[in-house]
């Protein structure tokens, strides 16, 4: 089945009122490229902004709360992030999984309320560079599929690929590390979801994504884009990589 690429900008805990003109060269590349989606997650206190600012460009949060409403103080659900005007919402990101302790299990729930309110859920799996050196990397990435993936499967579920070692530091698998984990990706979603429901489903790869590796990169088999951190914060250092999708 063909899918259409994605490309989407993580801006994690950077960006300010001042930095969302740099959406303005982003959503102006990503108009000249129909052929490829794409798409910014900047901090929430950002997203009702960034979505009023450049409407065409779909918006999405980093992180949600399993749960609609309730007594969870700092947490936001999938509703209120459909309200600020969110299309898509990242859960399970490595940096969350690591720091905030959250579980496979947990990821599972915030990936269901994610699409249950309408929006697109991009769940994150990956290993440690200790994993991968002890050769356990595809054992790690099977484990957190078969218990983040939500039931529903189609175009309204992502999965990226990020392998922990790779984010921020400059560094990436090789492409056939990447091929193989992402056929890996893909077989399993056929087992998991069905083969049809799986076929909708785009694998992204994130880590050290640039202008510079992303051509390479979106010709490995079943790489259907990236999840991108540092090189989405400018519309210089992204816009390549949307150009290399098209
Ligand atoms: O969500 C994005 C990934 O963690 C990749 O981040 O492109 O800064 O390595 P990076």
């Amino acid at each position: 089945m063909m899918r259409k690429r994605l490309i989407v900008g993580n801006w994690k805990m950077n960006g300010s009122r001042e930095s969302l003109s740099e959406l303005d060269g982003i959503a102006a590349a990503a108009e000249a490229a129909p052929e490829v989606d794409v798409a910014i997650c900047p901090p929430f206190t950002l997203i009702e902004r960034a979505a009023a600012r450049t409407p065409a460009l779909p918006i999405g949060g980093q992180d949600c709360h399993a749960g609609e409403k309730g007594a969870f103080t700092g947490c936001i659900s999938a509703g209120m992030l459909v309200e600020a005007g969110a299309r898509i919402v990242i859960v399970g990101h490595s940096e969350r999984r690591a720091a905030q302790g959250e579980t496979d299990a947990q990821v599972k729930a915030k990936a269901e309320a994610v699409i249950a309110s309408g929006l697109t859920a991009i769940v994150c799996v990956g290993e440690t560079e200790a994993e991968r050196d002890a050769g356990e990397a595809k054992a790690r990435v099977s484990a957190q599929l078969s218990g983040s993936l939500p039931v529903a499967g189609g175009d309204v579920l992502v999965v990226a690929y990020e392998p922990r070692w790779a984010i921020g530091t400059g560094r990436t698998p090789t492409m056939e590390d990447v091929g193989a984990m992402h056929a890996m990706i893909r077989a399993m979603l056929e087992d998991l979801l069905g083969r049809e429901r799986a076929g909708a489903v785009r694998i992204l790869y994130g880590g050290s994504m640039t202008g510079a590796n992303a051509a390479d990169l979106l010709a490995v088999a079943n790489v259907d884009g990236g999840l991108i951190g540092g090189a989405s914060l400018t519309a210089a250092a992204f816009v390549p990589i949307i150009e290399a999708a098209a």
